[in-house]
């Protein structure tokens, strides 16, 4: 009966309308500290079943860097901006996170940007079958408290400036500009290669190759918190563009990989000739010069991404995309020598002359 009364009761208050849902109301301290209480624990607890890889990796700060100010910075703010005001009458209003990596274990950072937090307006993350992406974020947060605007510009933003003429239609080049901009942060302009080598190097890659993964991102069939976002601005016009302006622009050399000719013999081979024994066949018939359009180039591809990605599929991550429906297969037959070779093989400039 006593349950019955209370359910009744909450029912009846609810029903009132007297409880006040408006932000700008307020929490009352003990609710707020009450809260934040639970917050704290429920965080905790599911964080002990998280083990963090390592995390001082420059280049995993460096792309953590570049999608905080993307998908971050509007909300908590960073050492060059303060947050939007809009964010401020949120309740509770986000934060500056520039003390949180000393609140929180690696771990329970993880938790909080994978999954976001009820009731708060914290977002989860936009691909959550992609922890290694969440990963850079943590990488990033742990720099943070060192950095002033200067240091922070230089990890979020391109070093280089566009050149206006490059690749572009003359009527285009107002709109395109803008984008480049943004893609050039990570994936960087002409002359200048990924700053992080966990981005892909987009010169050279067919146009064809180049506008399927970047509708595929918009679509959500190519799974992505970095590049979802990004794509979701992009109407099939600006696609287009995008894709001439990368498609026309050189490869750029490899900075990478001097005295490991054993090692990128044996990566030729399994680009030659794949892995018969396995049914893997030959990387250079779907990824050499000749090859498919709708396929992607790897010669100068950056090391560090091609290992990502080729590791994504034999851990059984499945993008819905036709070309991973032929990818993951051959990934799943790779072991982690066969990946660092051939990954070393098309990275290496030998590759470039090779094919
Ligand atoms: C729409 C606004 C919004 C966006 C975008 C957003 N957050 Fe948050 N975030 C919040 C709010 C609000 C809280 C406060 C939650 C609370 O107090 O319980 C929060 C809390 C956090 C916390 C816990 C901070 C602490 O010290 O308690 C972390 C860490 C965090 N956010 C990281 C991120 C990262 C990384 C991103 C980008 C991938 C991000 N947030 C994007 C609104 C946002
Ligand atoms: C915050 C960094 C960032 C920005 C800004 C960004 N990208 Fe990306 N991009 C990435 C990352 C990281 C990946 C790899 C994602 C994955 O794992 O699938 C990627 C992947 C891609 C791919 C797939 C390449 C391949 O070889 O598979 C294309 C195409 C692409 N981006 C185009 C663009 C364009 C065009 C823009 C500008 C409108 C842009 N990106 C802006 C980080 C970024
Ligand atoms: C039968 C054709 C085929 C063969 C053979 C093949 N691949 Fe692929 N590969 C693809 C396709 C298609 C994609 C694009 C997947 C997508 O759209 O997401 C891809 C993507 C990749 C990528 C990601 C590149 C990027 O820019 O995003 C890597 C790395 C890769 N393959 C490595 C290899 C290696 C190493 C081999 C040889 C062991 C190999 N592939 C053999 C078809 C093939």
């Amino acid at each position: 009966v006593a349950l019955s009364v209370g359910v009744v009761a909450v029912f009846a208050v609810t029903w009132s309308g007297v409880y006040n849902v408006a932000a700008s109301s307020g929490h009352w301290p003990f609710v707020e500290a009450f809260l934040r209480f639970g917050m704290r624990q429920s965080v905790e607890l599911r964080a002990m079943a998280v083990t963090a890889p390592r995390l001082d990796d420059p280049h995993l700060v460096r792309l953590g860097a570049a999608h905080f100010e993307i998908g971050c910075a509007f909300c908590h703010g960073s050492p060059a901006e303060s947050a939007s005001p809009v964010t401020d009458m949120m309740l509770p209003a986000p934060p500056s996170l520039s003390g949180s990596a000393r609140v929180w274990k690696d771990e329970e950072l993880f938790r909080i940007v994978r999954h976001g937090i009820k009731y708060t307006g914290m977002p989860g993350w936009v691909a959550i079958e992609r922890p290694d992406e969440v990963w850079s974020l943590i990488a990033f947060l742990k720099r943070l408290p060192d950095l002033d605007a200067a240091a922070y510009r230089e990890l979020a933003f391109d070093r280089s400036k566009v050149p206006a003429e490059a690749g572009e239609r003359p009527q285009d080049a107002a709109t395109t500009k803008v984008n480049v901009e943004l893609c050039g942060r990570c994936h960087g302009v002409a002359d200048t290669r990924p700053k992080s080598t966990l981005v892909p190097l987009l010169h050279g890659q067919p146009k064809e190759f180049l506008v399927s993964a970047l509708r595929n991102y918009r679509s959500g069939q190519r799974r992505s918190g970095i590049m979802k976002p990004v794509a979701a601005q992009l109407d099939d016009q600006e696609i287009e563009r995008l894709a001439d302006y990368y498609a026309g622009l050189a490869v750029l050399p490899a900075e990478e990989r001097k005295g490991r000719n054993e090692l990128i013999a044996r990566g030729r081979d399994i680009a030659r000739y794949g892995k018969p024994s396995v049914g893997v066949p030959p990387c250079i018939a779907c990824h050499g010069r000749d090859a498919l359009a709708s396929y992607p180039r790897l010669s100068g591809q950056n090391a560090a991404y091609m290992t990502g990605q080729l590791r994504l599929w034999r851990d059984g991550h499945n993008d819905a995309t036709p070309g991973a429906a032929v990818m993951a297969p051959i990934a799943r037959q790779l072991s982690d020598q066969d990946i660092e070779a051939a990954v070393t093989y098309f990275a290496s400039s030998d590759a470039r002359k090779g094919q």
